[in-house]
């Protein structure tokens, strides 16, 4: 008989549950969020039903990892919309813990991933990936997973969430998942629903751009210049978009490249309106 679904808010006990069903055997897998679940998020679950016994949703919109003009206070929540759509995609526990429970008083520890953080949307947004790194690593102490599952499109959150694990010894797996777009092209993004009709064809320069480098890519052109002009034409022809940055890095150290010699990755930030979407496209 499958056990009922459980929700857990403290911390202790979700780690006391988490420990239990290790001591039974049980392969876990967990999918960290911050809620306003879209179909992006139901993929990473699928991925993680497929792939492990238990599958823990975490809900936490972190404080830590968001800038003082940045939108935290506006961030969508509907905790019960979002364990709706994810209990029939495969979770078995929910872990969603107030700010309180997760930091609490005099918390001043955290976790610095010193040269992946700094360009691209480190550069963007100072402080951003200490705050992922130190709710993640927070989160893998207390759902104690075999396996954690996070989407591709956040690139270099990703890729420092990887460098985390094997700097820092976690006997975690991290499995990345691709991108799920909309059929016109339009990443999935919890950001989306701010767009207006306007903005949001507007939004879909993003990934025109990304395509037009990347056929740029298949015809032969390496240079880094000519591959980040190729995907930064249609952006720059779209008066609803302002680009923050469009840069080519290598796909692993995200340092700059002159020359696509070895697989790379366009990774952008761009506000469509007040709102700032991202997208990346590898180039192998
Ligand atoms: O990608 C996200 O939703 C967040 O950055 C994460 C990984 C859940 C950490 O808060």
């Amino acid at each position: 008989m499958k056990s009922p679904f459980e929700i857990f808010r403290d911390p202790a006990a979700m780690r006391a549950r988490a420990e239990d069903l290790r001591r039974d055997g049980r392969k876990i897998a967990v999918v960290p969020t911050m809620g306003a679940l879209h179909e992006g998020h139901l993929t990473l679950v699928r991925h993680a039903r497929a792939r492990a016994d238990v599958v823990i949703l975490t809900i936490f919109v972190n404080p830590t990892q968001f800038g003082p003009k940045e939108d935290l206070s506006r961030y969508p929540r509907d905790e019960e919309g979002d364990l709706a759509k994810a209990r029939p995609a495969g979770i078995d526990l929910a872990f969603c813990p107030s700010a309180e429970a997760m930091y609490v008083p005099g918390s001043q520890t955290f976790i610095e991933v010193r040269e992946l953080q700094q360009p691209l949307e480190g550069a963007s947004r100072p402080g951003h990936f200490a705050g992922v790194a130190t709710i993640v690593s927070k989160l893998f102490h207390i759902t104690k997973p075999h396996l954690a599952v996070f989407g591709e499109k956040d690139y270099q959150q990703l890729a420092i969430i990887r460098r985390m694990v094997r700097d820092l010894d976690f006997d975690i797996e991290i499995q990345g998942v691709p991108i799920v777009r909309e059929v016109d092209g339009l990443a999935l993004s919890s950001r989306n629903v701010y767009l207006s009709p306007e903005q949001r064809v507007a939004a879909l320069s993003l990934s025109r751009g990304l395509a037009a480098a990347a056929a740029a890519f298949e015809a032969g052109e390496r240079s880094s210049a000519a591959l980040v002009a190729a995907a930064r034409a249609p952006i720059e022809a779209e008066p609803l978009a302002r680009i923050d940055y469009v840069e080519l890095r290598d796909a692993d150290e995200l340092t700059t490249v002159e020359r696509v010699e070895r697989r790379a990755v366009l990774a952008l930030a761009v506000f469509v309106g007040a709102t700032r979407l991202i997208d990346n496209r590898v180039l192998a």
